[in-house]
């Protein structure tokens, strides 16, 4: 069962929508993300009229968490605008799985604050690593 999302995060998951740069697609959506040493960081996605320079919630999190120094993550919470709940595109599964601890947990948070949380591992099975992978 997936912990409940603490309810500062929520409030201010909900507040950031307000924030996300999304005229083309009208989707809004805010993400954060833990460190070890129990820092947030933040993010929402920023979208651009040359369409593919568009940035997800979820890595305008990381590269804040990587900007103040942090370089793993212990947990990830993404909430958005659409109903229920949502899920990390493919290419932030990769982004997430750069710089996840063993067992990461990636939590959708819904408008009412419902929670469900899947694994990096689980959504991002054989994720790309430099280092060869054991046999
Ligand atoms: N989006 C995110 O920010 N995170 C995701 O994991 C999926 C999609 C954004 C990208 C775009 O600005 C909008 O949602 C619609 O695709």
């Amino acid at each position: 069962m997936t912990a409940p999302t603490p309810p500062a995060i929520a409030a201010e998951l909900s507040r950031l929508l307000a924030n996300s740069h999304a005229p083309y697609s009208g989707v809004h959506v805010a993400a954060a993300v833990e460190c070890p040493d129990g820092q947030i960081h933040y993010g929402v996605n920023v979208e651009n009229a040359a369409y593919p320079q568009g940035v997800c919630a979820e890595a305008s999190a990381i590269s804040s968490a990587v900007t103040g120094g942090q370089k793993r993550l212990t947990r990830v919470w993404v909430a958005s605008s659409l109903p229920g709940f949502i899920w990390p595109c493919g290419g932030c599964r990769q982004k997430i799985w750069e710089f996840a601890e063993p067992g990461c947990e990636v939590v959708s948070v819904a408008a009412d604050s419902a929670s469900e949380s899947h694994t990096i591992e689980a959504l991002l099975p054989l994720g790309f690593r430099l280092e060869p992978a054991p046999r």
